[in-house]
């Protein structure tokens, strides 16, 4: 069954998703978030966005929520997207980890885990598969957490992968798995990944990272949403820590904290 979404029900599923992702849908969205949820009502047998909307707002359904979270997010990724970052990151690694040093990277907006796999690659090939390095990958949807750990994809997504990684470090699927590739459990074993919304206020600090990758998400939020996540995620940073932000991204007017070193990269003194 195909629906139709009047204003008043665009709006009221935008402000939701707004209050808690902080991801700003405009007008011209309308269609994209019709074509999104419409399989959903369709599995619940429902007639109208009217009804949906009061079953995802009714605290008996808290699932339901997360579910709507996670077919409205965009979560377009790939193995080393925006290559420039990760030379760069190759050439701000110590040469050599102190005793006792572990070299931290968070990818805040993992989606599927390319972003935090293709660092586990760099990381690998500088400090080895059993190098004191770790990786960790967030995502406010949960559905993109399940692949990115199971590290298994499809053939076609290799396409980037420089072709000694995808030789040393991923593993061809055979039989049945054909055409499809496994990060090697080597670098998994590297990399682990948690369920985390940017959005909230005050968020926990969640580790001591020397870089952390927020690539590709400012483009879905205002300027005070830019302002909460940045500020959310600044505790976490080392001094000297490293913030990488997309291509097409800025922090200007966002946080006075981190100086900017390059376009899209930005540091903590
Ligand atoms: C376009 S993908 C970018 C993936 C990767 N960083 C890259 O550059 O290829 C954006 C990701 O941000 C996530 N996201 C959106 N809002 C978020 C929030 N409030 N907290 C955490 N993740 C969020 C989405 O679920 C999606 O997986």
């Amino acid at each position: 069954m195909a629906y139709e979404i009047n204003d008043t029900e665009f709006k009221r599923f935008s402000s939701l998703l707004y209050d808690i992702a902080g991801i700003t849908l405009t007008d011209a969205k309308k269609a994209l978030l019709t074509g999104r949820l419409t399989k959903r009502l369709n599995a619940l047998g429902m007639d109208t966005f009217t009804q949906y909307f009061k079953h995802v707002t009714d605290a008996a359904h808290a699932d339901e929520l997360q579910f709507m979270v996670d077919l409205l997010t965009t979560n377009e990724t790939y193995f080393f997207r925006e290559p420039q970052h990760f030379e760069f990151l190759r050439q701000i690694l110590p040469p050599t980890l102190r005793q006792g040093q572990v070299f931290r990277v968070w990818s805040a907006a993992a989606s599927i885990g390319a972003e935090a796999y293709t660092i586990a690659m760099v990381l690998a090939d500088k400090y080895g598969v059993d190098g004191a390095w770790e990786i960790h990958g967030t995502d406010i949807n949960n559905s993109v957490l399940e692949q990115a750990r199971r590290g298994h994809y499809r053939i076609a997504e290799a396409e980037k992968i420089p072709t000694a990684y995808l030789k040393k470090y991923c593993l061809k699927g055979k039989g049945e798995q054909q055409g499809t590739f496994l990060i090697d459990k080597r670098l998994r074993q590297h990399v682990g990944f948690e369920q985390l919304n940017l959005n909230v206020e005050g968020m926990r600090k969640i580790g001591d990272f020397d870089v952390i990758f927020l690539r590709n998400v400012l483009i879905y939020f205002d300027i005070p949403t830019k302002q909460r996540v940045v500020a959310n995620l600044i505790p976490s940073m080392k001094n000297g820590g490293y913030l990488i932000v997309g291509h097409s991204e800025s922090l200007n007017g966002i946080t006075t904290a981190l100086t900017q070193i390059k376009p899209t990269i930005y540091r903590r003194l």
